[in-house]
């Protein structure tokens, strides 16, 4: 989608697999294809969306905010027809649960809806600045220019919404590559984009990052990078662009979220979070617990029941009823797993439970590995995967130690009840990172809340109000009292 034209691709294709198999030799389904796009179909998006932006005179970021959310109304109501189709896809594409891609499908329909509602409030509370030494200023909020957005595999539609949603309501052209798996989820989605919106407003490019990301940036024509995904990707792309300094950033990136299990826990709950926490979507979430912190006094019981536990998920196709885990998109991953839990074992950790580390042709079970010691890759790597590393603590301090010297910042759950010990312990925790989650796991959601983080996690916030305010510029008009 270019310009306001879905283009008829007869190039060079690359083909799209599902690691969900339909027969016994676990052959990958070809679920479909996608142009393989290069240089110049990634500079003819740049040349679109630089025209439509116009130094801000064009006609989308002049546009009406009550006209550009009746753009976002027809595209949102367009979208609500395609849901059967795109959760199949979500299902084959990256092996997420009916269920869980059902919400994914429904929460971003919602995140449009409230999106508009935001905007219209933040609209119409065009801030009236007290009148300082007799003059007054009218606040607006206007575009930036030109973004260039490029979403996560395990959110292809709700995160990378997230982003380019509130980017395009606040009157900034987008060009949208989607990720290498939710890729074909964005087809049913196409039409609906290029009847709603005027041409060059949103231009989507498939293709391999560095074959339609790496120009788009080189032109120098974006003003705006928004990317959740990895810093690799991020710094990678932000080097090629000819005017860092004038880069704006929008990162959602890695995160290593602990779980903090104090001796007065209640552990059924403790274990519970923990395991949704740590293994729903097979732990491949930003927000998911990456390392668990137990104290010493309650580590052999909450060790052995949790193991138990995650021993009892199911493994099978995401449409299966029941299933938690299912077959991993990124074919490598069984493989990273399967390293970590050899380096850990190598340095004297154990695999818990009996089922950790069974592997499929597609997959790999979660291992819950113990103890955990920082010479080892699963405490310092973010795993994004089905493998759980435990540590034990004697004193508070130690998990706060490791927090603080932690490149990450973005989340952490604590378990426990006694208000005297947590009340001054979420003081430091809030300075550690961004959100503190009591006696339930770390997540993202209700999407009105802040979504942000500290050090090498994030920059800028997301959420349904913050995000209108991080693609948007404040200007005002200032008035002398005469
Ligand atoms: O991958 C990171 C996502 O932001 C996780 O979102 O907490 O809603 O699963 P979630």
């Amino acid at each position: 989608l270019v310009n306001g034209e879905l283009k008829k691709w007869t190039g060079k294709t690359t083909p799209v697999y599902s690691t969900i198999s339909s027969t016994a030799d676990y052959a990958p389904t070809l679920l479909g294809s996608i142009p393989f796009m290069g240089e110049a179909e990634a500079l003819e998006a740049v040349e679109a969306a630089h025209d439509a932006y116009d130094n801000g005179q064009g006609l989308w970021p002049t546009m009406k905010v009550a006209d550009r959310i009746k753009c976002m109304e027809n595209f949102v109501s367009q979208m609500k027809s395609t849901r059967e189709e795109v959760v199949k896809l979500l299902m084959w594409e990256i092996g997420k649960t009916l269920g869980d891609s059902e919400k994914e499908f429904d929460r971003t329909v919602e995140y449009i809806y409230d999106t508009i509602e935001s905007l219209k409030e933040l609209n119409s509370r065009s801030a009236h600045f007290s009148k300082v030494q007799g003059i007054h200023a009218m606040v607006r909020r206007g575009p930036l220019g030109v973004v260039l957005c490029l979403g996560p595999y395990n959110y292809p539609l709700n995160e990378t919404f997230s982003l380019l949603i509130p980017a395009l309501i606040m009157g900034n052209p987008v060009i949208f590559k989607p990720a290498k798996h939710g890729v074909l989820l964005i087809s049913p989605l196409l039409e609906a984009f290029r009847s709603s919106f005027p041409k060059g407003a949103i231009n989507i490019l498939y293709g391999r990052g560095r074959e339609v990301a790496t120009p788009v940036m080189q032109s120098g024509k974006v003003d705006l990078l928004a990317l959740i995904g990895n810093s690799k990707s991020a710094i990678a792309l932000q080097d090629q662009h000819p005017n860092k300094n004038r880069l704006r950033l929008i990162l959602g990136l890695e995160a290593k979220n602990p779980a903090i299990i104090l001796p007065d826990a209640d552990l059924d709950l403790a274990i519970q979070e923990c395991i949704t926490g740590a293994l729903s979507f097979n732990g491949q979430r930003c927000t998911a617990l990456k390392v668990l912190y137990v104290h010493e006094s309650i580590a052999s019981e909450f060790n052995t029941r949790f193991a138990a536990k995650v021993d009892e998920l199911k493994f099978g196709n995401p449409w299966e009823k029941g299933v938690m885990l299912t077959p991993l998109p990124e074919v490598e991953k069984p493989n990273y797993i399967q390293e970590l839990i050899d380096d850990a074992i190598a340095k004297g950790a154990k695999v818990i439970n009996a089922k950790g580390g069974q592997k499929t042709e597609n997959s790999i079970f979660p291992a819950v590995v113990f103890p955990v010691n920082k010479d080892m890759r699963v405490y310092h790597e973010e795993q994004f995967g089905p493998i759980v590393p435990i540590l034990t603590f004697k004193d508070i301090q130690e998990p706060l130690n490791d927090m603080a010297e932690s490149n990450y910042g973005q989340q952490v759950s604590l378990f426990g009840k006694d208000i005297k010990t947590i009340a001054p312990l979420i003081d430091t925790l809030v300075n550690l990172v961004c959100r503190v989650n009591l006696n339930s796991s770390c997540q993202r959601g209700p999407d009105v809340f802040p979504f942000t983080g500290r050090k090498d996690s994030a920059v800028a916030t997301l959420s349904i109000h913050d995000a209108l305010r991080s693609f948007s510029i404040r200007t005002f008009v200032a008035s002398k009292d005469n």
